[in-house]
């Protein structure tokens, strides 16, 4: 999983404490949608390690719900390959509120598995630099950059 193809890019996805008991689904849908899985971990983060994760929104009026939340039990972090993996895996979940998301299609994944802003089942890295990050907080830095080295045994 060190490399990746040309026009393949890596995301963050995790799966939340409210979704951990339909890992299954969850991991049969992405390899529908033509994603591979390059590492997969599951984790009981501290609230220290859960706070440093989502810093950007330490200022929001539901940041101590949303680290309640992600606190509550173990979560599984997955590492996403796949073209415009970033933007498609966000489509693929849904909007935030899993409550929107269920007004938007059932096929949704937080239409199927969240139920309202603060249990929404899933996450999906927002950007390239997010999925950089985020990647290497879970799994380091050694591997996994969205660089394409396809074929290229310097990289490789
Ligand atoms: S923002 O303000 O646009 O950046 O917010 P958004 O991108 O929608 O959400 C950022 C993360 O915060 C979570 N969130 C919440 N958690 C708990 N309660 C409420 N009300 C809430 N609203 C947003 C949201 O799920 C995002 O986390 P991830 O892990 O990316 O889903």
């Amino acid at each position: 999983a060190r490399c990746i193809g040309r026009n393949q890019e890596r995301t963050l996805a995790i799966i939340k404490p409210d979704a951990i008991r339909n890992l299954g689904d969850i991991v049969s849908t992405i390899y529908e949608n033509g994603f591979t899985i390059a590492r997969m971990r599951m984790i009981k983060l501290s609230q220290n390690e859960i706070m440093y994760f989502y810093g950007e929104h330490k200022a929001k009026d539901f940041f101590p719900r949303l680290v309640e939340f992600m606190i509550s039990g173990p979560i599984v972090a997955i590492e996403l390959v796949g073209s415009d993996a970033i933007n498609r895996w966000r489509s693929i979940i849904g909007p935030t509120d899993s409550q929107k998301a269920k007004e938007q299609g059932s096929h949704l994944l937080r239409a199927r598995f969240g139920t309202d802003g603060t249990r929404n089942a899933l996450h999906g890295s927002d950007s390239a630099t997010s999925a950089q990050r985020e990647i290497s907080f879970f799994f380091g830095s050694k591997y996994g950059t969205n660089t394409a080295c396809y074929n290229d045994t310097t990289c490789c």
